[in-house]
């Protein structure tokens, strides 16, 4: 992933807040494109869009969790993406899942100490098939072995 974000800025972060706060939706669209300018959803966002849109910082931090791409701490350079929904984790994703923690020593929703990699789950990529799949920098992988999910950790990795 090579898209450079700004560095969470407060005023920054209002401003995007007040552009957005009419809009239909506004909570998510405010998430949207906080996370779009700074890469992440700080947590000193969320109070910020509650009282902008009047709502409770539970009512914010509930959308915040629904949506799985919503992050709070800036990426990694690269982000794996393995899908834990139902057909994936029935045809061994949990299994791969657990590997791929163990080789990269985080786990899913973390990043390497060493800002290389994000693992994060997914909820279906739309691959179901009778291997999981995956997903690196939003390139789809499916069909994934323990042989090819070692490559795409390798590669991430790089
Ligand atoms: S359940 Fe994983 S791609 Fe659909």
């Amino acid at each position: 992933m090579t898209a450079v974000f700004e560095p969470w800025n407060e005023t920054r972060g209002g401003e995007i807040i007040a552009e957005h706060a009419n809009q239909e939706g506004a909570t998510l669209v405010i998430l949207h494109a906080l996370q779009e300018a700074f890469g992440h959803v700080p947590q000193a966002a969320i109070p910020m869009v509650a009282q902008a849109l009047n709502l409770s910082r539970a009512e914010v931090h509930g959308v915040f969790t629904f949506y799985h791409d919503f992050r709070h701490e800036p990426a990694g350079r690269h982000v794996l993406k393995l899908c834990r929904a139902e057909a994936c984790q029935a045809a061994g994703g949990d299994a791969l899942a657990a590997r791929a923690e163990a080789k990269l020593g985080v786990s899913l929703g973390n990043t390497t100490p060493d800002d290389r990699v994000t693992l994060e789950s997914i909820y279906c990529l739309g691959l179901c098939a009778t291997a999981p799949s995956a997903m690196l920098d939003g390139r789809l992988i499916g069909r994934l072995d323990q042989r090819r999910l070692d490559a795409l950790v390798a590669e991430a990795q790089r």
